[in-house]
């Protein structure tokens, strides 16, 4: 099930991965991103900002969050800030497009909100691009709470196990639910994890997070680089 793209540099793997977004959204008229947060999309976006400046495909696409973190935001920790840093403040794409949640507000509140606002909206989404954790978890949802992945919620709230820093985290049946999944993994500090997910799916699947990642749809796709996917 799992389609495995494994590149020789970062270039090569961003380059893949937005002439994927552009085939797949070649026939919608509409088409819906969850994005990840983290550093490693800080490359795709820089990469997607320079390659995708048609209008038209910024007007037909809804750009949504996988999770975030309960801050401002302008704070360094945000995804959306991150994200308006490294892509939205550098494409043509207009405010009623980006859906962020609003890591400033009540963190309970915001994810009924936010939950809300998917089931309504977007459900499924056409793409959710993934990040994973070199502690095997992905959005956030973490080994220590990976019994939320279940959660019948949308989208709720969770802490990060080290620092208890609160988040605001779609769960698995909205990634399981969607048409295509995309993991965006780079560094040789995640390649043990890509092994375990990818090669021992079902053995870790009682531990990582990441293992829980199904789509109903069979469309999943690993877009590596060289280091991350060395123990392949
Ligand atoms: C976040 C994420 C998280 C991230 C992984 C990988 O808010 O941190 O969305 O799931 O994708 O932790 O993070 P890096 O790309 O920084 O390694």
């Amino acid at each position: 099930m799992d389609k495995i793209n494994i590149f020789n540099t970062t270039d090569e793997l961003n380059e893949a991965v937005v002439s994927f977004i552009q085939l797949i959204s070649k026939e919608k008229s509409h088409f819906s991103i969850s994005l990840s947060g983290g550093s490693t999309p800080k490359a795709l976006f820089d990469y997607w900002a320079n390659a995708e400046q048609n209008p038209e495909f910024w007007e037909k696409t809804k750009l949504f969050w996988g999770d975030e973190r309960c801050v401002p935001p302008d704070d360094e920790m945000s995804n959306y800030g991150m994200t308006k840093q490294h892509l939205l403040d550098k494409v043509p794409i207009a405010e009623k497009n980006i859906f962020r949640i609003h890591g400033e507000e009540n963190a309970e509140k915001e994810a009924v909100r936010y939950g809300q606002l998917i089931d309504k909206e977007v459900t499924p989404f056409d793409l959710i691009i993934l990040g994973l954790g070199d502690d095997g978890h992905t959005v956030s949802i973490f080994p220590p709470t990976i019994d939320l992945w279940e959660c019948p919620e949308t989208c709720i709230v969770n802490h990060h196990p080290e620092s208890g820093m609160p988040r605001i985290t779609i769960t698995g049946k909205v990634v399981n639910k969607a048409t295509r999944v995309i993991f965006l993994v780079t560094g040789a500090n995640k390649a043990e994890k890509v092994r375990d997910i990818v090669l021992h799916r079902e053995e870790f699947a009682v531990r990582y997070p990441a293992a829980l990642v199904n789509p109903a749809s069979g469309n999943l796709y690993w877009f590596l680089d060289k280091a991350a996917a060395h123990l392949l």
